[in-house]
């Protein structure tokens, strides 16, 4: 089957990804959005959005490709069965990811707020060093990506809790499922860190409710999506002092606006959702390798579950 692809995103990616997919697929056609000439012919759109109308303009579409590891932005309910939802699977993502969590957990344990903090005042005061086991790293999500993230930290010797939907097992890690698994796991936490999938099960779980179950003076720091947080609540608990710090990638409007209190609050640390960003250089070799997969018959890697939306 040689396949008609339609790729909607940045030029150099595209480029790349291309070339990537030609060397693999030499028969595949590529367009570029929005030039396609014949859309009744297009099997699979790339994308990071959906353009709008996209199920009408492609009637014969039979594979949505995301090109990040979340597909929320697509709306999974909305694609119909026939549609494959794909999502991107790819070991340079989970490298950034390691390096994120690890650098942000680390930031919090060794106190550099508070040493940043005192710098500003020229005060030189040491505090007491906690060793990593004494630290417990709790990761929301142990998926592709939160999996990879709790092994590193306990390699590292730190203590690491992890919550996902089904039970798991994992060498270790302490994992934990279902609504009181995480009641259970919070109430250990030092450090709560979401690597979860947007999803209407998840959305806005970082509430009041959920920050409360957390000890006194625990931080969170948020790699998922912005939405599973309820910013009021998270900054109330803040400036109550329950919540320590947090440490936010990922906001419910991106870019993050000018006038939210997250840009001048001492205690929250702001990233422009970098944890884990689509390599040009190694993202389309996972595309094409999907292609080939889907050529031969065989499931892809990262084929989503609509109705779970992850
Ligand atoms: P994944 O492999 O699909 O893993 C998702 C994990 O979340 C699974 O362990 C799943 O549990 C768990 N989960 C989902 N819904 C749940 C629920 N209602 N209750 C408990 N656990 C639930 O996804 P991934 O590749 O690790 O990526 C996770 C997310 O990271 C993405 O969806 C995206 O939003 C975010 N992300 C952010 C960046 C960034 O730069 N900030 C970059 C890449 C990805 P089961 O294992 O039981 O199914
Ligand atoms: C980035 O947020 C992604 O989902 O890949």
């Amino acid at each position: 089957m040689a396949f008609n692809l339609v790729y909607k995103g940045p030029q150099l990616r595209g480029e790349c990804w291309q070339q990537a997919v030609a060397e693999a697929l030499p028969d595949a056609n590529w367009f570029t959005w929005p030039d396609v000439p014949a859309p009744e012919d297009v099997d699979a759109i790339i994308a990071w959005t959906l353009p709008d109308k996209a199920l009408k303009t492609f009637p014969n579409l039979k594979a949505i490709f995301s090109v990040g590891a979340g597909v929320d932005q697509l709306q999974p309910d909305t694609i119909p069965d026939s549609i494959k939802l794909v999502r991107l699977i790819d070991p340079s993502l989970t490298q950034q990811m390691q390096t994120y969590v690890l650098s942000s957990v680390m930031m919090i344990h060794r106190d550099h707020f508070l040493y940043q903090a005192q710098k500003a005042q020229k005060n030189w005061q040491q505090h007491k060093v906690a060793l990593p086991h004494e630290c417990s790293v709790s990761i929301l999500g142990l998926g592709e990506l939160g999996k990879a993230v709790a092994e590193q930290l306990s390699m590292l010797g730190f203590t690491v809790n992890g919550w996902s939907r089904s039970a798991k097992q994992i060498n270790g890690i302490s994992a934990f499922h279902g609504p009181q698994g995480l009641s259970d796991m919070l109430a250990t936490t030092d450090i709560l860190v979401s690597l979860l999938p947007l999803t209407e099960e998840t959305r806005g779980m970082i509430s009041a409710d959920t920050l409360a179950k957390l000890p006194k003076g625990a931080s969170v720091i948020n790699a998922g999506r912005g939405e599973q947080i309820i910013d009021e609540d998270l900054l109330a608990a803040l400036d109550s002092g329950h919540i320590q710090y947090a440490i936010l990638d990922v906001f419910k409007d991106e870019p993050l606006p000018e006038s939210h209190p997250y840009w001048t609050h001492p205690s929250v640390h702001v990233t422009p959702h970098i944890a884990s960003i689509t390599r040009n250089d190694t993202a389309g070799h996972r595309l094409a390798e999907n292609l080939l997969r889907w050529q031969r018959g065989e499931r892809m890697t990262g084929e989503v579950d609509k109705t779970r939306g992850y």
